[in-house]
């Protein structure tokens, strides 16, 4: 058992402020305690240990003055920070592993569809035959939008970004339930849910068509998901649009590569708005936002753009040297948390034979795959732990579905609605979760006077 939070063990401590964690963790035997002392009053504390972290309000008893705040711990960027149990994803960047539920995403790209993977982040188990013949149909009947969405975005600009379009037609389905704000209520949330996984592709597809300036095609509900997807996206004067089952497989198995990546900032731009109890249509705009940056969601788009400049197999030398003095990065390779081949980069090098024999072959390949090998075989890369990344080839997958560079967040957020719901309901049914509300360290002026502005200099 923990030791109790509120058990604090002042002593005297040594001058030098010693840091030194107790035996415990980890299975070495002893309290799995952290002793402090601070050198500002010689006091030392004993700071419970659970799971590899501290409590950063455990820090609050650490005081000079017994009227001040106490100690808080300054985590820019949140580098070291947990914000919350999870049971939905776990990442071995070291190992380059990725599970969701405890399964291996490989596993679930070879053998499972998106919408399954959906129901399993969401429901934490994989559901039987009856349970996904029951949500897939859900799902389905639920992808039509109210008339009132076509009309608003039609109201759009005619080359208005796709992404600006779906934080702002995410936000607004809010308006048109308004029940979705009883969120602690469980039929309330599961029928959100619904509606969330089943409008997503509707709105990416109608902000496509936007774009292209041509008509809006409703959903067909005889096809799956990402064949209605590809369906509301390029279907023209046919009566019936027949999604090539390569094309649509390696598009589902795209969703599900981008389906969850636990606390991203996107995630947890989701679990922070979310946490005010604001519908979950608020919550998911809030993502679909923060997927709108170029350090998120556009790292794709750059690395096409790369292979595009490098545009043949012979300049790559000369560009790798350029990256290894320090004029670019490398688009495509390395990540905050893989430290190993990113296991989604891998499964996607599969799908692309896949596309490319339906699309024709693009010459982008023979530079992606060269420029790979070359990388791999490079001091520079290997001794940084710099491998490929899921974004170093989706991209080229994505031009090859004849999507514009602009889309390409698209698919990712139409993917990550999954993740997202599955940690917004988690956040929601987590009794130790309040509204998110970070510290500062102040670092402005105080208590100045007033200065009329004919005074100011
Ligand atoms: N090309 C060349 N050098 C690189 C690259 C790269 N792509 N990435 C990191 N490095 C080098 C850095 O220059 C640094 O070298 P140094 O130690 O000599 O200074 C070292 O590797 C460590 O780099 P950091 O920037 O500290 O690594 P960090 O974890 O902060 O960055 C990031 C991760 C942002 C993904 C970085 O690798 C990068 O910019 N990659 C290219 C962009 C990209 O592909 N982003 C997609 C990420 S995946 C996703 O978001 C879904």
């Amino acid at each position: 058992m923990s030791p109790d939070r509120s058990t604090v063990e002042q002593q005297q401590g040594t001058s030098d402020g010693e840091l030194r964690q107790s035996a415990g963790e980890n299975g070495a035997s002893g309290p799995s305690t952290l002793s402090v002392t601070d050198n500002r009053t010689g006091k030392s504390y004993e700071l419970p240990i659970e799971d590899g972290t501290l409590r950063a309000t455990d820090l609050r008893q650490i005081k000079v003055d017994p009227d001040e705040f106490g100690l808080m711990s300054y985590d820019p960027a949140y580098m070291n920070t947990a914000s919350c149990r999870s049971a939905i994803t776990y990442i071995d960047g070291d190992a380059g592993i990725l599970q969701h539920r405890g399964y291996p995403i490989e596993q679930l790209c070879e053998h499972s569809s998106y919408l399954e993977v959906a129901y399993l982040l969401i429901n934490g188990k994989l559901p039987t035959q009856a349970e996904l013949t029951d949500w897939v149909d859900e799902i389905t009947i639920h992808t039509f939008v109210h008339e009132n969405v076509k009309d608003f975005m039609q109201g759009f600009r005619y080359d208005a970004n796709p992404m600006g379009m779906l934080v702002a037609s995410v936000g607004a389905l809010s308006t048109f339930y308004p029940d979705a704000n009883k969120i602690k209520e469980e039929r309330v949330r599961a029928i959100q849910i619904i509606r969330l996984l089943a409008k997503m592709p509707t709105l990416a597809a109608f902000a496509f068509r936007h774009n292209m300036g041509q008509p809006y095609v409703y959903p067909d509900n005889d096809l799956e998901y990402a064949g209605n997807f590809l369906g509301m996206m390029y279907k023209m004067t046919e009566l019936k649009y027949r999604p090539d089952p390569r094309l649509a497989r390696a598009l589902d198995v795209l969703f599900i590569l981008h389906a969850d990546h636990e606390q991203n900032a996107s995630t947890s731009a989701v679990r922070s708005v979310g946490s005010t109890q604001v519908d979950p249509y608020s919550a998911v705009a809030a993502g679909v936002a923060a997927l709108y940056g170029p350090l998120h969601g556009g790292a794709n788009e750059q690395a096409l753009r790369m292979l595009k400049r490098i545009e043949t197999v012979e300049n790559i030398p000369a560009f790798l040297e350029g990256v290894k003095a320090g004029n670019e990065r490398l688009m495509g390779f390395g990540h905050r948390v893989y430290k190993n081949y990113d296991p989604r980069a891998r499964i996607i090098r599969k799908y692309l034979d896949d596309v490319f024999e339906v699309r024709g072959k693009s010459p982008l390949l023979d530079v992606a795959t060269e420029l790979e090998k070359r990388a791999l075989d490079d001091e520079y890369f290997t001794s940084r732990k710099l491998y490929p990344n899921v974004d170093f080839y989706s991209g080229l997958i994505y031009e090859a579905l004849g999507l514009p560079v602009a889309m390409f967040p698209v698919m990712f957020a139409i993917g990550r609605t999954s993740g997202w719901i599955a940690q917004w309901k988690e956040l929601v049914e987590d009794p130790e979760q309040k509204i998110a509300r970070p510290r500062q360290i102040y670092t402005g002026d105080r208590d100045l006077d007033y200065v009329p502005i004919e005074q100011r200099g």
